[in-house]
This record gives C-alpha cells, sequence and structure tokens, in this order.
C-alpha cells in the first residue's frame, strides 16, 4: 500500500470508531447533526445539480405510468421526491430515518401536489405490501440506498419493491457504482494523507455503510431476470456529489436502470 493511502486509511479508521452499532441509528444520528444540505451543505450526495433529476424525469415520462402514485425509497431530505413531484399528482417519500423525514417535510414547500413522507425500513418483511395496500400499485424510484447495502438486505428491499410495484409499476433504479477498492473511492471524493472533506468525514464518523459496486450483477443479483424484466440500463451513468477533489459538486461512476415485474400483461 502506497504510504498516502496508509495515512488515509488511519484518518479513516480514527474516525469511525465511535459510530453506533446498529446501522439505522447511524442513519438517524447522521441525518440529526445536518446543519445545512445542498451544494456547500453536509451531505455528500445532496447536489443540486438539476440536470441527473432532470435524466430521471425523462426515464419516469418515457417508461412510467403517468396515473400511478410515485415512492422515493430511502428518499433522505427529499429533494428527488420534489423534483418527481412537478410532475406527478402524488408523491411519496420513504425513509429509515426519522431525523430524514423530518428534514424532508421542513424542506418541502406547500405545492399544488400532494406530496408525503413516511418513515418505514423497506427491507422489513411486509414493508412494501403495507404500502401496496394503502396506495395500489407504484411508480417506485431509488437512488442511493442499494450501493450501501449488503447482497441480502438488497435481496430483501428487492422483494418489497415487487410487492409496490404490483401489476403495473416500474422500478427506476440510479446508484453509484465505483469500480476498485473503497480508498480509491474516497481519494475520487478528495480524501488524502491531509484528511477528508468536511461532508465525506461525517459520513465516515456516522458510520454510515461503506459504498460497495452496484452494476448489472447486483442488480441481477437483486432483482433476477426471472422475475424483472430490464427495460433500459445505462451503465455508464453519473451520480452527483458536493465533492470532487478541489472542490466544487462533483460526479461519481453510476449505474441507471429501469425495470418492471414480469407478467405484468397490458399497460
Ligand atoms: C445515500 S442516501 C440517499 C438519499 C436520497 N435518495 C438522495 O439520493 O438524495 C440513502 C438514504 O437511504 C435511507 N435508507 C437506508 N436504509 C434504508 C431502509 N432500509 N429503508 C428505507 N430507507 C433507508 C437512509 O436513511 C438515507 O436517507
Amino acid at each position: 500500500m502506497r504510504w498516502t493511502r496508509a495515512v488515509l486509511l488511519l484518518h479513516v479508521i480514527r474516525l469511525a470508531r465511535r459510530a453506533p452499532r446498529d446501522v439505522s441509528t447511524r442513519w438517524d444520528r447522521y441525518w440529526a447533526d445536518i446543519r445545512d444540505t445542498g451544494d456547500h451543505g453536509d451531505v455528500l450526495w445532496d447536489a443540486s445539480t438539476s440536470d441527473e433529476a432532470q435524466r430521471y424525469l425523462d426515464l419516469l415520462a418515457e417508461y412510467a405510468d403517468p396515473t400511478l402514485p410515485v415512492v422515493d425509497v430511502g428518499c433522505g431530505n427529499g429533494r428527488f421526491t420534489r423534483r418527481i413531484a412537478t410532475r406527478f399528482d402524488h408523491t411519496v417519500g420513504v425513509d429509515l430515518s426519522p431525523h430524514a423525514v423530518a428534514r424532508a417535510v421542513r424542506e418541502t414547500p406547500p405545492g399544488p401536489r400532494r406530496v408525503e413522507y413516511r418513515n418505514a425500513d423497506m427491507t422489513e418483511p411486509g414493508a412494501g405490501a403495507r404500502l401496496a395496500a394503502e396506495l395500489g400499485a407504484c411508480t417506485v424510484f431509488v437512488r442511493g440506498v442499494l450501493h450501501v447495502m449488503p447482497a441480502p438486505q438488497r435481496r430483501a428491499l428487492a422483494a418489497n419493491l415487487r410487492d409496490l410495484v404490483g401489476a403495473r409499476g416500474t422500478l427506476l433504479l440510479a446508484e453509484t457504482n465505483h469500480p476498485g477498492p473503497l480508498l480509491g473511492y474516497l481519494e475520487n471524493l478528495g480524501a488524502g494523507p491531509r484528511g477528508l472533506p468536511p461532508p465525506l468525514a461525517r459520513a465516515i464518523a456516522a458510520g454510515l455503510p461503506r459504498p460497495r459496486p452496484c452494476g448489472d450483477a447486483e442488480i441481477d443479483d437483486a432483482f433476477p431476470p426471472t422475475d424483472w424484466v430490464r427495460v433500459f440500463t445505462d451503465a455508464d451513468a453519473r451520480i452527483a456529489t458536493v465533492l470532487q477533489p478541489g472542490g466544487g459538486t462533483g460526479t461519481i461512476a453510476g449505474h441507471v436502470a429501469v425495470l418492471r415485474p414480469h407478467g405484468d400483461g397490458p399497460r
């Protein structure tokens, strides 16, 4: 290992040593401590770039049934939920963290369309069926959630999303997919032997789950082709972040896919 990476590794170990054990507590403490969001804020993935959001709106316009509610799973502070709500009559953001949900509510001004937020662990058995019982079949949007889950959790989330899309829904996934080792990923976000940019240091100190690759193989594992049809894939997508080496907002390698359940009949 190069000395620069060894020093970076020491920074990471020092930062992460006080993190709580339980992952949902980690996410909630992280959100509880956030002071500012947006391009100059504390949240690593909360860049305000409208290009990325516009891309998702275009994909939803092309592939999703416009009459269905849209559920933004792992909505965080609701940046994308709000953007989706500019096009759909009913949008629901769902997050594991009560503090994320409270922040999303605070950041969402009243508007002409129905936007609401819920607190739920979407890997819990039955979470998808419970939402579907209330909302019916939904379009589902997921950004930046699967890549921080190990495979069994991704599969549990996928099973719930299958229940939530029902027969008519569509699923849009947007995940970072950084190849190679974690330290390279951190360097890509501006970390080095002198330390880590504050939003990255904050995420590591909170003990947020480490990012994992999330490309074709991981998506096929969680959403097997026997159950899902992939109708769109962009393996060279870019996902916005508030960091890049030298400062300013940037992007990292990502993977975007649109899926539909098999056997959904005429649309
Ligand atoms: C990296 S953030 C992405 C937030 C948002 N989708 C965005 O792109 O701005 C991941 C979010 O997923 C939420 N999350 C993690 N595990 C979850 C679960 N099991 N159920 C629901 N939300 C979850 C976290 O609390 C966090 O807000």
